[in-house]
Formats: structure tokens, C-alpha cells, sequence
């Protein structure tokens, strides 16, 4: 458990974040710096929220949350599966939880997301036990989009479509094989109608991929030409420690690629992983994941070689990534709307279970007890330069 004390003599507060929130800080504790206040000239600063957290109201975590982030995604409770787990079946608990959470605190909450191909139920897809038709979908997703988008007003941020480009081409999801390309454009459109306010995200993960970039590019320009208007490009920015994977070159002629373009980029899910590379051991197609205690323990060891705590010189190691990519997100500001790390502490992070089960990672900036890492001083540093 975080222990609200040492959060306030290690960490820094964010002014202004909490209006009447959980937390009730005193106007000096507020006074303090924190990464949202740190950035606030620059771009918003946000975090991802996890149902657990949402479902224990742990204290704790939200009171980090609220003193150093001013935007909130959460991870799973705004997903399909969790908003409508049966046909016209719809569960508002933890995602009126995760809503009012960002309202008393004032920040800026994003709806992710929309239309995925993951953690989206099966039913979703089949009419008495055969595949829907495309007019059946079209329908479902309308349903599904304009319910979500009516109910939170107060959400003006969404992700409205997720990974449909794999490489350079198309993802086969359920969602391309039925409707076909067009389901990306008639999402976008039923969100529009829903808020058209709104501002309306296609995002990403690997835009630094040029297969892919140039995929995307081409997906937007066609939406753009079909009278479709999106807002912005998420780049999740699931990163790692080794310095070319992907470069901060790559990294901010990604950045500038988009915003050339006239989209606002949004950074979606920044985590940076700090274990070796282990795609080989993810079994594809169908996809299927060896727990780490099924790899022979030499090559275990190696995989996983931080079980039992960070080596100081990789925490240094980690501290510097992060500072030269907050470097390039700092030259870039004037492009760049929101940067939200995927998670607030380290054992929060999916990066644990990606892409073997079970290892120990440590991918983000604070601790498992909430206590700032390196990284978290390096960024900080950053934001204030
Ligand atoms: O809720 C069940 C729980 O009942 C069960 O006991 C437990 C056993 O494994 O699983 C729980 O579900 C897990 C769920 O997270 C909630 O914790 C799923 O197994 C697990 O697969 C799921 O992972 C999520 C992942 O998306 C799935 O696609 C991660 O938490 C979430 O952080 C991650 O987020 C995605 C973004 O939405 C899109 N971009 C990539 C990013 C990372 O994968």
C-alpha cells in the first residue's frame, strides 16, 4: 500500500489538480511541483487507471494519480467488454467511477476505446449462431458508440479506433472482415455525430515502423478526402531501453510526420521496457503465451534477469532513455496535446505479461510503494528545463 506520507515527502504535488477530490492536500502541499505542473506549458500529463484501482477505491494510488497527473485513460473499464458485456447489455460501474474520479480532480479524461479487436465479446460478431451481416455490425457499433459517447458528455477525448493497420496493411480483425476498410470511416463518423465536438483519435502502437507510418498516413489522407475529420494521431510509444528500438530520431520524425499532416499528436501509452527483446517466444498464429517458468532456467535467467530488484546501473540506464525521449516530446510541444504514461507504478504495468507471462519489468516511474524512480527525477528535470 502507499502510505500517505512518504508520497508527500517523496513525490511532488500537483497545483490546482485536486478541486475537491479525494485527497484534500494543504495549499503549500499543492504549491509543490509535479510532472503535470512541470509540463502544464507544454502538454497535458496523464496516466492510465486500472480497474483494480478503480474497483478498491485504493487511496492511495489516486491520490498519486491526482497530485501528478492532470489527464486520465483508463486501461480497461471504458473497453467494450467491460461497457457492454452482453448485447444492449450495458455496465456503467467502473467507468462512472473512473469519469467522476477525473471530474472532482479536474482533469482531462480520455474514452479508450471504441472499436478494437481486442477484449471485444464474441457476441458482438454472431446473429443465431452465424457471422452478422455488415449491416447487423454497422448497427451494433452505432448502438455501442453513440450510448457510450451520450452518457459522458464530459469525455472529450476518444479513441475511436484502435490498431487496424498491422506492417503496412489492414489488420484481418472481425471487425475488417465484415465491414471491410470502411468500418475505420463509419466509426469516426458515428462518433462525430455522437459529440461532434469531441476531439476523435486514431490510435496506434509502432507508428515509428515507415511500413506502417506510411499505412496510417495513407488511411487518414483517405478518411480526409471522404469528409471524415480526425482530430488526432495516438502514438502509444511502447518503448524500450535499448536506444534504437525505436530511435529518438525515428521518434520525433514520427511526431513532426503528423503534425505536418494536421493532426495533433497524442502520446497514449508511454512505457519504456527495460528486459530483453522476447517475441520469438510468442507462438503466432493462433496467438499463445509461454509463462516464464516454462523456458529452461538458463535462458530464464536471462529473460528475466531483474526478479528480485533493479541494478542500479539500469535504473540510471532508464532514467537517461526517458530523459532524451521527454527531450524530443519537449521540442515537439508545440505538436504534441497529451503525453500519458501507460500506468503509474511500476507493478501495474501489462509489460510484466508481454510477450512472456510472469517476468518482472520496470517500465514506468514510480515504484511498487509509489516512491519516484530516477526516470520519474530525469523527466522532471526535463519539464522544468
Ligand atoms: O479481468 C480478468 C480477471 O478476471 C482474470 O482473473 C485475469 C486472469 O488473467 O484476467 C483479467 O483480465 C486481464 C485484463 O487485462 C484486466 O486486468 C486480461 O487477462 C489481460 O489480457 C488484460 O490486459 C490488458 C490488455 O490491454 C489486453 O488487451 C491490459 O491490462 C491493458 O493495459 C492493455 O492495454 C492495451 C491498450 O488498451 C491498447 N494498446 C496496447 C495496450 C497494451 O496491451
Amino acid at each position: 500500500m502507499i502510505n500517505r506520507r512518504n508520497l508527500i515527502k517523496n513525490t511532488t504535488i500537483t497545483a490546482g489538480a485536486l478541486l475537491s477530490g479525494c485527497c484534500g492536500f494543504t495549499n503549500q502541499e499543492k504549491t509543490l511541483s509535479s510532472l503535470s505542473v512541470a509540463f502544464e506549458d507544454q502538454f497535458r500529463f496523464g496516466t492510465s487507471i486500472k480497474n483494480d484501482t478503480l474497483e478498491t477505491n485504493d487511496n492511495g494510488l489516486l491520490t498519486l494519480i491526482a497530485k501528478e497527473f492532470n489527464a486520465i485513460t483508463a486501461d480497461n473499464a471504458m473497453k467494450w467488454e467491460g461497457l457492454q458485456p452482453r448485447l444492449k447489455e450495458f455496465n456503467w460501474h467502473k467507468s462512472d467511477k473512473f469519469v467522476n474520479f477525473g471530474q472532482r480532480n479536474n482533469m482531462q479524461i480520455t474514452g479508450h476505446v471504441l472499436v478494437w479487436h481486442k477484449q471485444t465479446p464474441n457476441y458482438v460478431f454472431i446473429k443465431d449462431n452465424k457471422v452478422v451481416s455488415k449491416k447487423l455490425l454497422l448497427q451494433r457499433m452505432e448502438e455501442h458508440i453513440s450510448k457510450v459517447m451520450d452518457r459522458y458528455k464530459e469525455v472529450t477525448e476518444w479513441d475511436v479506433v484502435n490498431e487496424a493497420i498491422v506492417g503496412g496493411k489492414w489488420l484481418d480483425s472481425k471487425w475488417y472482415k465484415i465491414i471491410g476498410p470502411d468500418y475505420v470511416r463509419r466509426a469516426f463518423q458515428f462518433a462525430r455525430n455522437a459529440n461532434p465536438s469531441a476531439t476523435l483519435i486514431y490510435n496506434d502502437y509502432g507508428l515509428t515502423n515507415p511500413k506502417k507510418q506510411e499505412a496510417i498516413v495513407d488511411l487518414l489522407s483517405g478518411l480526409k478526402k471522404s469528409g471524415v475529420k480526425i482530430d488526432g494521431v495516438g502514438m502509444q510509444s511502447h518503448f524500450s531501453l535499448e536506444k534504437d528500438f525505436p530511435s529518438v530520431d525515428m521518434i520525433e520524425q514520427t511526431i513532426e510526420r503528423f503534425a505536418r499532416q494536421g493532426y495533433q499528436v497524442f502520446i497514449t501509452e508511454l512505457d519504456v521496457d527495460v528486459l530483453p527483446r522476447a517475441w520469438k517466444y510468442v507462438r503466432q498464429p493462433p496467438l499463445q503465451q509461454l509463462h516464464i517458468s516454462e523456458i529452461p532456467p538458463k535462458e530464464a535467467r536471462f529473460l528475466d534477469p531483474y526478479a528480485n530488484g533493479l541494478p542500479e546501473h539500469i535504473s540510471k540506464e532508464l532514467a537517461d532513455r526517458y530523459a532524451s525521449i521527454f527531450n524530443v516530446f519537449s521540442r515537439q510541444s508545440d505538436n504534441i496535446s497529451r503525453v500519458t504514461v501507460w500506468g503509474t507504478l511500476d507493478t501495474e504495468s501489462w509489460k510484466h505479461d508481454w510477450p512472456i507471462l510472469g517476468r518482472t519489468n520496470y517500465p514506468l516511474l514510480f515504484d511498487k510503494r509509489g516512491n519516484p524512480k530516477k526516470a520519474y527525477f530525469s523527466v522532471l528535470g526535463e519539464g522544468n528545463n
